[in-house]
């Protein structure tokens, strides 16, 4: 075989092989190191309450919560032949309940549903403006993102929308898991992302049916050593998601934050999972009941002694550059510019929540 032919032959080969493979994405994930990464809107996110679009009696129970963060939900919690009262239940919610200082959020249906289109543009037309953010489901890729931000582009333009609705995003199948950078960077109103643990579960076939929290499954046995008893440690299956999540969103400017825990009867379980997620940089957890909702808050809040500990950072710093110096010494432990940041971030969430 000549040159020429062996060549053209490895080329259609490398085209055919690249055929049907996805382009890489062109926002969120290219940006220069450089970039100043724009925060998106501030809100307190320690603990968004869930109240199913039929529940219209418990609406104003919530609103009274101390939940940051009020969803009422047009979504999972709604089944088919209900999704019309329960649109009307929000829509009259939104006009009539006093939901204080709370950011107050509708989950609406998916792209997959035709209920979509009405959730956004019958809100938007007949509710007003006290509805925050739009919590979309099933985000799969950041075209999703573009028709849902057209939709409501045009829907509030048409009313003279004053206040624009922001998004918070649920990352729940392998797609949208597969495809989070560009989600997160696809559109200004992208406020957070959120982790739809049962979906995500159901989308990898993930052998579970709980709602979030551990596996007995999911762990390791230590090694054999003669006769010794071996431990079994368990390991968190959602490791590897949330961490995508966290990384995606803070890289974006958005709040990551944690979802569901179906066993309302397990606070304990519960508690250690909202330590696990703000150890990993989680803003805040979904409650689906009330109960919940004073576990994520004090969680999510820094307490005294940390904030305490950040002002002594803080204090320390602003001595040590008016000395010229980038990093000292503070109970034996070294400091740097970088616990600027850390510290600052503890003492504006503080005093975000006393604001509150
Ligand atoms: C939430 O929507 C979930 O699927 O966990
Ligand atoms: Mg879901």
């Amino acid at each position: 075989m000549g040159l020429s032919r062996m060549l053209s032959r490895v080329a259609q080969g490398l085209r055919s092989g690249l055929k049907g493979r996805v382009a890489a994405p062109v926002t969120g994930a290219f940006r220069n190191s450089f970039t100043v990464v724009e925060e998106a809107t501030p809100r307190l996110n320690r603990c968004e309450l869930y109240v199913p679009g039929t529940q219209a009696k418990i609406i104003p129970k919530a609103a009274k919560s101390k939940a940051d963060v009020v969803v009422m939900d047009l979504e999972d919690s709604v089944a088919a032949g209900e999704k019309e009262t329960a649109r009307k239940n929000v829509i009259h919610a939104l006009k009539e309940v006093d939901f204080g200082n709370k950011t107050v959020a509708v989950r609406i249906n998916g792209l997959y549903s035709h209920h979509m289109y009405k959730d956004v543009v019958e809100i938007i037309e007949q509710a007003g403006e006290r509805c925050d953010v739009f919590i979309v489901p099933m985000v799969g890729t950041d075209k999703d993102v573009y028709m849902a931000d057209a939709l409501v582009s045009q829907v509030e333009t048409a009313v003279g929308r004053k206040k624009k609705l922001g998004f918070g995003l649920i990352i729940e199948a392998t797609m949208g898991m597969m495809n989070i950078h560009a989600i997160a960077g696809a559109s200004k109103r992208n406020e957070s992302l959120h982790f739809g643990v049962a979906d995500y579960a159901a989308s990898t076939k993930s052998r579970t049916t709980n709602i979030g929290g551990p596996n007995r499954y999911y762990g390791v046995l230590t090694d054999q050593d003669g006769d010794k008893p071996r431990d079994f440690f368990w390991g968190d299956p959602w490791h590897y998601a949330m961490s995508r999540i966290v990384v995606a969103a803070r890289a974006n400017g958005l709040r990551p934050v944690d979802g569901p825990f179906g066993d309302i009867a397990d606070p304990d379980g519960y508690k250690a999972q909202c330590f696990r997620g703000a150890a990993l940089g989680m803003e805040g957890k979904w409650a689906i009941h009330p109960s919940q909702v004073a576990i994520a808050n004090e969680v999510f809040s820094p307490g005294e002694a940390e904030v305490a500990q950040a002002k002594r950072v803080l204090e320390a710093m602003e001595t040590a550059q008016r000395e010229g110096l980038g990093a000292v010494s503070l109970d034996g432990k070294l400091v740097d510019i970088a616990s600027i940041k850390q510290a600052d971030a503890i003492v504006k969430k503080a005093e975000a929540i006393a604001a509150m």
